[in-house]
């Protein structure tokens, strides 16, 4: 089983690339920079990731990210997220980053997007691995400010393919930043938020009627709502489920209590990522390792989630199916074996 999903050709849609600052190169671009660091060692960071919910993780998640400085920062991070993801037979990644984390620390909008891009960049050529830009706003902060940070990505516009939303859910709804949304498409850009991972199934509707979503990002808690449940398998509406960052967050007690398998039975377009991989412990693959465990997946339920990944991403249609036809191949393979 093991090999097997090793194997699979994978897509991620799901991925905070500052979560995948591991604590090794915190501290090394900490020094890099001068920067000052609450911990004496990298087992110390290790040991200071024991989250009770989303909000215990973002205080220390948004601490870690005071390293990242430079555009050579952000290439680095995001170049080492790509050779991983890589070697773990990801094909595709759509990738989000937090702009007003680094803006309002006094770090240039275009010292985050050109240190990222020239890695994704970097990454077709060198690794076969493809992706796009995510932008998200940060919900805990300001409509106001969210604009604002949509105005600074216009010029940017053809390195980022959609907006997003994400930081603390439960008291800062979907409505909340609607008008945002609405000239972010009117712009041209996709939109996805994260809804359902603390905050109630209302929030999901929000998500899908005021701000248009593509896909939502979690969506777990979906399940407590029959007749959202009914839309979402019916318009085949993609949910990125984190399962390892669901059990670290305590969504979910133990990864043999998580959902995902209720979901996919019911017909849903389910898939499965890592959020905040250095954070959560592992990345694709080790999510999709635990999960199966955890759930009993069966070869079948794995190349789903796969499927679904591929056909939720905002690659062209031909695109798409060309992944598809390397799951196709490697069922059959499966079937002869
Ligand atoms: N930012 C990074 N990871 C997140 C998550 N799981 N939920 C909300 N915001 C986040
Ligand atoms: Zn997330």
């Amino acid at each position: 089983m093991k090999e097997f999903i090793q194997k699979l050709p994978k897509a991620e849609l799901h991925l905070h690339i500052e979560g995948s600052l591991e604590p090794e190169m915190m501290f090394a671009l900490a020094q890099r920079n001068q920067v000052s660091l609450p911990y004496q060692s990298v087992e110390e960071v290790r040991q200071a990731y024991q989250f009770h919910n989303l909000q215990s993780f973002l205080d220390i998640y948004y601490a870690g990210a005071a390293v990242l400085q430079t555009e050579q920062d952000f290439y680095d991070l995001t170049w080492a997220y790509l050779e991983k993801s890589a070697a773990q037979h990801v094909r595709h990644t759509e990738i989000f980053f937090d702009p007003q984390t680094h803006t309002d620390r006094g770090i240039a909008f275009e010292t985050v997007v050109n240190g990222i891009t020239q890695a994704l960049e970097d990454a077709k050529s060198q690794l076969n691995l493809t992706s796009y830009l995510i932008l998200c706003f940060l919900r805990h902060l300001s409509a106001e400010a969210a604009m604002q940070t949509l105005e600074q990505a216009l010029p940017h516009r053809d390195k980022i393919i959609a907006v997003g939303l994400d930081s603390s859910e439960v008291g800062h709804p979907p409505n909340k930043f609607k008008a945002v949304f609405d000239r972010a498409g009117a712009e041209g850009f996709l939109t996805v938020a994260h809804a359902g991972e603390e905050g109630p199934p209302e929030y999901i509707w929000e998500a899908l009627d005021l701000l248009k979503v593509s896909r939502v990002d979690h969506g777990v808690r979906a399940i407590e709502d029959e007749q959202l449940m009914a839309r979402l398998a019916e318009e085949q509406i993609p949910l990125t489920v984190c399962p390892l960052s669901n059990v670290r967050l305590c969504v979910f007690q133990e990864m043999k209590d998580h959902n995902l398998k209720k979901l996919l039975d019911r017909g849903l377009c389910v898939t499965i990522n890592s959020d905040d991989p250095s954070y959560f412990g592992g990345y694709m693959e080790e999510n999709f390792i635990e999960t199966q465990a955890g759930l009993d997946l069966s070869h079948t339920d794995l190349l789903q989630l796969c499927r679904n990944a591929f056909n939720a991403s905002f690659l062209s249609e031909p695109e798409i199916q060309k992944h598809l036809r390397e799951i196709d191949t490697l069922e059959s393979e499966l079937e002869t074996s």
